[in-house]
């Protein structure tokens, strides 16, 4: 099929790039040239495992424009996977999808295929009935459902796995209203051979925050159940293993430690508190989960200072990403206890295998080293905030560390460990 993906960032390009992979012709469309340029040359401008040899090896499947209604006319298929960022009050802004959404509407217009829309951006149930439709429908001057085909179909891919993630999903959500796109969409998924589950758009709309709310719900339990551990001398992660034998639970997303970052459990949750309250209802799940979160990096401030006084002191901090295999660096954990330690005027050294650089943008006044083992050999305490591979190979000797993801060699070998939850 011919394929256009709206936006290049995760989203868009891992589902474009798998999809070329998959057999089909792809055009990404983007605003920023630059990116385009790299695409084209099979490079990827996120970092993402796999996703520069999936650019590579579909070269010759793959075109990049700036120009949307030229892709919409040139393609069968439109994916939106434009941006959905979260506002100051925590509702989603919808400008982006809006804006592309007018785009696609006004060259459908003069297209006399059947044009399928997939709404792949994050946006709250009833915005592709309410929004995207209505706009498309007052654009193309065309009928929803028998001119053009409108879907819904939510992304549950991880960073830093998210090509794995697209072969080896769970589940397929599509939300659908006609029979003919939901045929078009089960051809198009048949080859990963995983269930597709069909539902109404608004349903698969609230699929997808379900989920995520449902994963960030369990991460703050596990941290809530870690906090109540460490006083009580018993280690969580042993609880969890015992706790996740029962198949009602399982042991995934149980990792506790200082909670959830990244561009998709905060904002998300935080878009469904604040529609909730919206519609009448102030959701007390969700909040609490919001509010353990936002407590748990503090831990590690506490612990260190339980040990030493950090005025003045060199504080080493290992990782920056949210978590490990991204430069992602949007909630990372890493933002709150920099900005705690700078405030207890601590001086801050730190090292990200990928993500330094774009940190260095957020905080520029603090040192960055060349390598892990140098902020340890620099620092009088290492806080561990991300848990990369290589962090598992460093010398711990002699070393005060505070472990926010559970490092078993800082735990067997440092002189002084605290693990936050354990
Ligand atoms: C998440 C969802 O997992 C994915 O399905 C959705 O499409 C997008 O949001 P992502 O944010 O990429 O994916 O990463 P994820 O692996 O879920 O981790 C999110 C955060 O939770 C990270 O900061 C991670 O460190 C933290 N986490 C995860 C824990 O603290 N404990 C865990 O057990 C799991």
């Amino acid at each position: 099929m011919q394929i256009s993906v709206i936006g290049i960032g995760y989203v868009g390009m891992v589902t474009g790039a798998c999809l070329a992979d998959l057999g089909h012709s792809i055009f990404f469309v983007g605003r920023d040239q630059k990116k385009l340029n790299k695409i084209k040359t099979g490079k990827s401008p996120i970092f993402e495992p796999q996703l520069d040899n999936l650019l590579e090896r579909n070269k010759n499947r793959i075109k990049t424009t700036a120009d949307l209604s030229d892709a919409v006319k040139k393609t069968e298929l439109t994916f939106i996977c434009v941006g959905t960022p979260s506002q100051s009050d925590g509702s989603v802004d919808l400008q982006q999808v809006k804006e592309v959404t007018r785009t696609i509407g006004n060259s459908l217009g003069s297209d006399n295929k059947y044009h399928i829309i997939i709404v792949k951006s994050t946006v709250l149930p009833g915005t592709t009935e309410k929004l995207v439709i209505p706009i498309l429908e007052k654009e193309s001057k065309k009928k929803s459902f028998l001119d053009f085909g409108i879907a819904s179909n939510p992304e549950f891919l991880k960073e830093g796995s998210a090509v794995y993630d697209f072969f080896h999903t769970d589940r397929i959500v599509i939300g659908v209203n006609d029979q003919k796109t939901r045929e078009i969409l089960v051809q198009l998924y048949q080859p990963l051979s995983a269930p597709i589950y069909s539902t109404t758009i608004r349903t698969s709309e609230m699929i997808k925050y379900t989920s995520n709310a449902f994963l960030a719900t369990k991460i703050s339990f596990a941290n809530e159940i870690g906090n109540l551990c460490k006083k009580m001398g018993i280690d969580s992660y042993d609880v969890f293993e015992g706790v996740g034998l029962d198949t009602r639970i399982n042991t995934h997303f149980f990792r506790s430690g200082i909670g959830f970052g990244g561009s998709c459990l905060p904002k998300d949750i935080k878009a469904l508190i604040a529609h909730g309250r919206a519609l009448g209802i102030d959701p007390q799940i969700l909040n609490a989960v919001i509010a353990t979160n936002d407590e748990q990096p503090m831990k590690m401030i506490d612990l260190i200072k339980q040990h030493m006084d950090i005025n003045g002191r060199n504080i080493g901090i290992l990782g920056l990403a949210f978590k490990p295999d991204t430069d992602d660096i949007r909630e990372s954990r890493a933002i709150p206890i920099i900005k705690a330690l700078l405030k207890e005027k601590a001086n801050v050294i730190a090292f990200d295998p990928v993500a330094m650089k774009n940190f260095q943008s957020l905080f520029p006044g603090i040192r960055y080293a060349n390598k892990a083992q140098d902020v340890l050999n620099a620092s009088a305490a290492v806080l561990i905030v991300t848990e990369w591979k290589e962090f598992e190979n460093l010398d711990f000797r002699g070393k005060t560390v505070i472990d926010g993801r559970r490092n078993l060699k800082a735990q067997m070998t440092a002189s002084i460990y605290e693990g936050v939850c354990w």
